[in-house]
């Protein structure tokens, strides 16, 4: 069933619990509002239902795989658990290898490092910068950004045709877009690489937290994504897939947990063996509550059903669509045009605003959340931007003064706990910003624009 008739046929449901719902903020004009936290993109708030779980968990919390204790076997026995719930979340081959990390970057990276030798990597100049640099020491291919999900399978068919058929490949693309959120045709890229003997990594960070996605059904080798935006921020990441590559590798890190046996040699030296499951790649102690916390969120969101809580994020994506759509000076930014499947990830420009300027003037005069900037995606911006975009650093604010041309975006993301009320006061922000200007003064400060004081 397609994003728009699930979102048809489903009655809205209540956004889900998230912590930070009845925080307030202060207003630069006066007085105070609830914080409207529209930048899940970057983190989601932790589900209550998160929170709860951990904090029923923290009096037990002991060391995992080190102790005799009681609570060390608990807390064992709840990671292995807890490995097992994201493994059935993700629809994993029985065979696959399921290691928890710290982020999508970082298991992305420890894929990057497993990689056997001389592996050609595939992978598009639109893709978010942990899944487009960890692969500079492969022979690498950076691919053009396609303009239709179409041209993207014709592109990477094309690039795999011509490379050198013997050796090991992999493929590593986004399942939905940081910066427009728009779907990735998953499915048919990884048909694609496998019909060239290579492999596929999909990038499930923004994909998991707003879709069911399934290992089997898409046919992907391997799976990465971030807890934190899964409302799961207790700094774990999962990388899931096949095994082969990952027992073949040195571990990651090198440490207790990864190593079976180590003994000195006569020569003085050490000889290790390494693990040949999960663990070779999950060095120094495990971050328990972190897994957990992953866990728990696949259970919430399973539970609320991917169904529902798509249909509630269409109808939101609906109503942030129709409202931009009616200021004629914001340009939403898109690769594969307006009828993209897409999650709830909208980024934009506004005529004769600094992007900068904008979004503080949202956050200080309304209270809401957005994120500016390139969004960690330098080469896709400068596709869609049509101009060499200009950034202070990585990930950081862009260096321009409030009311120059916009040389950057603004990205609004929203998700599972967002009401609408939120999405309501942002388009309504945006109108009055766009007609009537901001009510304050700003100036640029380290490179963000922030109110002038006094
Ligand atoms: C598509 C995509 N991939 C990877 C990442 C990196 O995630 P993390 O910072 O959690 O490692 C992000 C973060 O924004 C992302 O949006």
């Amino acid at each position: 069933m397609s994003v728009a008739t699930v979102a048809a046929a489903q009655t809205i449901c209540a956004p889900l619990p998230v912590l930070g719902r009845d925080v307030t903020v202060p207003l630069v004009t006066g007085g105070e509002v609830t914080y409207a936290a529209l930048d899940y993109a970057a983190s989601a708030p932790a589900l209550q239902r998160v929170w709860d779980d951990v904090a029923a968990y923290a009096p037990y919390y002991g060391s995992v795989h080190r102790g005799a204790g009681y609570l060390s076997q608990l807390s064992t026995d709840l990671f292995e658990n807890a490995r097992r719930t994201v493994e059935e979340f993700l629809d994993c081959r029985p065979d696959d290898q399921l290691i928890f990390t710290r982020s999508t970057t970082d298991s992305l990276n420890l894929l990057a490092a497993a990689l056997p030798a001389d592996c050609q990597v595939f992978v598009f100049e639109t893709e978010h910068h942990a899944s487009l640099l960890p692969w500079q020491d492969a022979r690498v291919t950076y691919l053009n950004a396609p303009r239709t999900p179409g041209q993207a399978v014709e592109t990477l068919e094309k690039a795999l045709a011509d490379r050198d058929p013997h050796g090991p490949a992999l493929v590593c693309v986004t399942g939905a877009s940081n910066v427009t959120g728009e779907l990735w045709p998953v499915r048919e890229l990884a048909a694609a690489a496998h019909a060239h003997g290579a492999r596929i990594v999909l990038d499930a960070a923004q994909l998991a937290p707003h879709h069911p996605v399934s290992v089997q059904d898409l046919d992907v080798d391997w799976i990465a994504f971030s807890g934190h935006k899964l409302y799961a921020p207790f700094g774990s990441g999962v990388l899931a897939g096949r095994a082969d590559w990952l027992q073949a590798a040195d571990p990651y890190l090198a440490g207790g947990g990864a190593s079976r046996k180590v003994t000195r040699r006569e020569d003085g030296g050490v000889d290790v063996e390494w693990h040949e499951s999960a663990a070779r790649h999950e060095a120094g102690s495990p971050n328990v509550i972190g897994a957990y916390s992953i866990a728990s969120a696949c259970k919430a969101l399973t539970e609320a059903g991917f169904d529902t809580l798509v249909a509630r994020e269409q109808h939101l994506i609906e109503k942030v669509r129709v409202g931009l759509a009616e200021v004629p000076e914001v340009r939403v930014l898109s690769l594969f045009g307006d009828d993209a499947p897409r999650v709830g990830v909208i980024s934009f420009v506004v005529d004769g605003w600094n992007s900068s300027h904008f979004a503080a003037a949202l956050s200080a005069e309304y209270g809401i959340g957005v994120r500016d900037g390139l969004f960690c995606a330098h080469p896709l911006l400068r596709t869609l931007l049509g101009t060499d975009p200009q950034t202070q650093g990585e990930c950081g604010a862009p260096e321009a003064a409030p009311g120059e041309k916009s040389l950057n975006a603004i990205r609004v993301s929203f998700g599972a706990g967002t009401p609408d009320e939120h999405v309501d006061r942002f388009v309504s922000a945006v109108k009055e910003l766009v007609t009537a200007g901001a009510k304050w003064t700003y100036h640029t400060e380290n490179g963000r624009c922030v109110p002038a004081v006094g």
